[in-house]
C-alpha cells in the first residue's frame, strides 16, 4: 500500500464495541481484570504501562518507519532521554552530532554529564568525524538530521555503518523530515526519534515524543525506561496525533512546495546575504538530501544585511508569519534560534557550529505562498542596514 494509505489506515481498527471510526479516547487510570488467573489477558492494567489510545499511535508510528515497535511519550525530550536513559550507563561515552535541537545539548552537558556521562559533539556531516569521535567505552551514536537549526546534514547509511561495526546503536532525530520523507531505519539506524509536537501533530495543538526502535531488544530496553520513568502520551494527545499523522503527507508537500519558492525568492533578494535550503542547488548538502530522502521539508534559515540587528527588525515587522517556537505546523512560524531555541548552548559552541546571532529560521506553514512571500517582501523592506 501507498504511504498516504498507510498514514490514513495503518494499525487503526474500527472499535470492537460500537464501530467507531476513530479509535477513542480510553481516559482511563486502570483497566479491570477478569480474574487473578486472566491478569492482562485484554492487554491492559494501569495507564502508565499500556493505554489503547497511545498503543494505536505507537502501532502506527511503527509501521510508518518500518520498525519493530514504537513508544510514545510526554514531549520530544522525553523520548530523547528515554534513548540516553536506555543505551548509557555511568562511565559511558556518546557522540552527538554538534548541531542539534538545543534541548538535546542542554540534556547532555547540564544533566547526563552530573550522572558520570561523557559525550562528543561531532560534526556528524563529516563521517570521518564520528569516527574518529568513537572510543572504547562509546554506547550511541545520537544524530539529528536535517539539523536544527542549521539544516546540516548526516549520512545516515555511512554513519550507520560505523556504529555496527562498532556495535553501537545509531538513534537518528527524524524530526525534520518524518517518515513520509526519510526513514532512518531502512537507511541503517536503529531507532528512529521524533518530537510529534512538530510534523506529525502539525497543528501546535499537542506536545509529545516518539521512539521507533528497529530490533525488538531494543524496542524492550526502551519500553522499560518509558514505564520506569513515566513520561508517557497521555491518551488525549495520542488521539490528537492520531489525527494530525493522516494528514502527514498531504501537509509535507505542500510545506516544501512552499518552502522551496520561498527559498527561491530570498536567494534572489538584495537584502538578505546567506539562505540555506536542502531543496536549493546552491545548498552544500543538496546532492545528499536527494540521496537520502523522497523531499526536503518546510524548514529552512537566511540572514539579512546588517546581521542581528537586520534580523530582529525582519522578525519583528512580518504580520502573517508569527514570531514563536515550535516548527512543522499549518501556521508559518519564525524564529531567532540564538536567543530562542538554542538559547541553552554555549555562545562559543553555537559560533563554532555556525549557528549565527543574525541566523533566522523559517518553518513554513500552509498558507498560499502568495502571501507569505508578500509578508515577508514588506518585513524585508524595513531591514534598513
Ligand atoms: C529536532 C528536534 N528534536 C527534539 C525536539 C524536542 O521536542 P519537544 O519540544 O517536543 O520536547 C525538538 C524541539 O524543537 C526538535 O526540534
Amino acid at each position: 500500500m501507498g504511504f498516504t494509505t498507510e498514514l490514513i489506515h495503518a494499525g487503526v481498527k474500527p472499535d470492537p464495541e460500537t464501530g467507531s471510526i476513530l479509535t477513542p479516547v480510553y481516559q482511563s487510570t486502570t483497566f479491570v481484570q477478569e480474574s487473578v488467573d486472566k491478569y492482562l489477558s485484554k492487554g491492559y492494567s494501569y495507564s502508565r504501562s499500556a493505554n489503547p489510545t497511545v498503543r494505536a499511535l505507537e502501532e502506527k508510528l511503527a509501521l510508518l518507519e518500518n520498525g519493530h515497535d514504537c513508544t510514545c511519550y510526554s514531549t520530544g525530550m522525553a523520548a530523547i532521554q528515554a534513548v540516553l536513559q536506555a543505551c548509557l550507563s555511568a562511565g559511558d561515552h556518546a557522540v552527538i552530532s554538534d548541531v542539534a535541537y538545543g534541548g538535546t545539548y542542554r540534556l547532555c552537558t547540564k544533566v547526563y554529564q552530573r550522572f558520570g556521562v561523557s559525550f562528543t559533539f561531532a560534526n556528524s556531516a563529516d563521517p570521518k568525524a564520528v569516527q574518529a569521535a568513537v572510543q572504547d567505552n562509546t554506547r550511541l551514536i545520537l544524530t539529528e538530521t536535517p539539523a536544527n537549526p542549521t539544516l546540516k546534514l548526516t549520512d545516515i547509511q555511512a554513519v550507520s555503518d560505523i556504529a555496527q561495526a562498532s556495535g553501537i546503536p545509531h538513534a537518528v532525530d527524524n524530526t525534520f523530515l518524518s517518515p513520509y520523507y526519510q526513514r532512518p531505519l531502512e537507511l541503517g539506524a536503529d531507532i528512529a526519534i521524533h518530537s510529534t509536537t512538530k510534523y506529525f501533530d502539525g497543528h501546535n495543538a499537542t506536545v509529545g515524543g516518539a521512539v521507533i526502535a528497529k530490533s525488538e531488544e531494543l524496542d524492550e530496553s526502551i519500553r522499560f525506561i518509558q514505564n520506569a520513568s513515566g513520561v508517557i502520551m497521555s491518551p488525549w494527545v495520542a488521539w490528537l496525533t492520531l489525527q494530525g499523522v493522516k494528514t502527514l503527507s498531504v501537509r509535507m508537500d505542500r510545506q516544501s512546495a512552499n518552502a522551496q519558492v520561498i527559498a527561491e525568492f530570498l536567494e534572489n533578494h538584495p537584502k538578505v546575504v546567506a539562505v540555506a535550503y536542502p531543496g536549493l542547488p546552491s545548498f552544500e548538502q543538496h546532492e545528499l538530501a536527494k540521496k537520502q530522502s523522497d523531499g526536503f521539508g518546510g524548514m529552512l534559515w537566511f540572514e539579512v544585511k546588517g546581521g542581528v540587528d537586520g534580523g530582529k527588525l525582519l522578525m519583528d515587522s512580518v504580520q502573517l508569519c508569527t514570531l514563536a517556537e515550535n516548527l512543522g505546523s499549518v501556521e508559518t512560524l519564525i524564529t531567532h534560534p540564538a536567543t530562542m531555541t538554542h538559547a541553552d548552548v554555549d555562545e562559543e559552541e553555537r559560533r563554532r557550529v555556525g549557528i549565527t546571532d543574525g541566523l533566522v529560521r523559517l518553518s513554513v506553514g500552509l498558507e498560499d505562498v502568495e502571501d507569505l512571500i508578500a509578508d515577508l517582501d514588506q518585513a524585508l523592506e524595513h531591514v534598513t542596514a
